[in-house]
């Protein structure tokens, strides 16, 4: 029986116990969890931490804005924001295959984060926002059959390559219990019950070719979609919810003229884990608003379709 502010001190004490005057860097990615292992881990040992956000140019609308002000501006955590966008979508333009599309991510994200790491003069150790069920899932099963649906991206391999240990402040916590932490850190609100979002960003839910045109339109038409589910008072009723463009265009009206762009699909889904999860069951009233919205404001979209698929069969990113 013990409570978050008692788990804090206890992993505060062994934060400092592991660490000792040594240097630690932490990959900051945007998300929860390492968003808490961050501002943990600086409680305890101050600026011997630095963090590292490597920016793909993949992130939703203001996105990277709110965390660089968030880190810098809120905490004081030292943070190197490294632009990678050109890199990274100059890799990816033209690819459509999901699996290559995060292989190239997962590649790049660990080159740059290495040179950065040594351009800062290198670490002893490596901080990462590990959660119980990630250390459950990755211990390996021998004689089963063994499938993967999608390779995740992470950091793994770094921290051999770059002889570093791991701090891992958040592995005994599930996600819920992450989320009281970072409360009790003092992370806003609107923050913490902020909806998943996969490493590769964007860059997955825009099936076919990439380009930087597509990702700018599906861009505009999430930051829609997300604005009008919290103007009905439903975002944190929702376990994720995005908009997918689709590389299909179809024929429609606008004034007197005839238009021919792409379509988006919505998706919303409840779920506990991730692993299973039911699409979400919107008033039509909802749909339609949303939809209006994102064909008006939208150029480049002029039809919106809804995703009425549950986890299984589907998934919940459409790659
Ligand atoms: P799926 O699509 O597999 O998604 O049903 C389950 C959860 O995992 C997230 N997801 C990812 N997260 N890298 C990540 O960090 C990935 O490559 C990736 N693919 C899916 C997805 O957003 C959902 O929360």
């Amino acid at each position: 029986d013990w409570t978050m502010a008692e788990y804090r001190q206890q992993a505060i004490k062994a934060i400092r116990d592991q660490v000792g005057d040594k240097k630690v860097i932490c990959g900051l990615s945007g998300g929860v969890d390492s968003s808490v292992a961050a501002v943990l881990i600086h409680e305890a040992i101050g600026d011997q931490l630095t963090c590292i956000y490597v920016d793909h140019g993949l992130m939703r609308m203001g996105e990277t804005e709110q965390v660089l002000s968030m880190f810098r501006d809120h905490y004081n955590i030292p943070l190197v924001h490294v632009d990678a966008s050109d890199l990274f979508i100059g890799q990816l333009e033209g690819e459509s295959d999901p699996e290559v599309k995060r292989k190239t991510i997962g590649k790049l994200f660990i080159e740059v984060f290495e040179d950065e790491a040594k351009k800062l003069g290198g670490a002893d150790f490596l901080a990462q926002g590990t959660l119980y069920p990630d250390v459950i899932e990755s211990v390996s099963f021998t004689g089963g059959p063994s499938v993967t649906i999608k390779s995740h991206h992470n950091v793994g391999g770094l921290p051999e390559r770059m002889n570093m240990q791991l701090v891992e402040p958040l592995r005994e916590l599930f996600k819920d219990e992450v989320r009281d932490l970072g409360r009790e850190l003092g992370l806003p609100d609107s923050f913490i019950g902020r909806h998943p979002f996969p490493g590769p960003g964007l860059a997955i839910r825009c099936p076919g070719g990439i380009t930087r045109e597509k990702l700018d339109i599906l861009r505009q038409a999430d930051a829609i979609y997300l604005d009008e589910i919290r103007k009905a008072g439903l975002y944190d009723a929702i376990w994720q919810a995005f908009a997918v463009l689709l590389p299909v265009q179809t024929v429609g009206v606008m004034g007197d003229g005839r238009t021919y762009e792409f379509v988006c699909a919505l998706r919303a889904v409840t779920s506990v884990d991730g692993m299973t999860a039911d699409f979400y069951h919107y008033d039509m009233e909802f749909l339609g608003r949303a939809a209006t919205r994102i064909i008006n404001e939208v150029r480049g979209i002029n039809r919106v379709v809804y995703d009425v698929t549950s986890k299984p069969p589907g998934t919940i990113e459409w790659e």
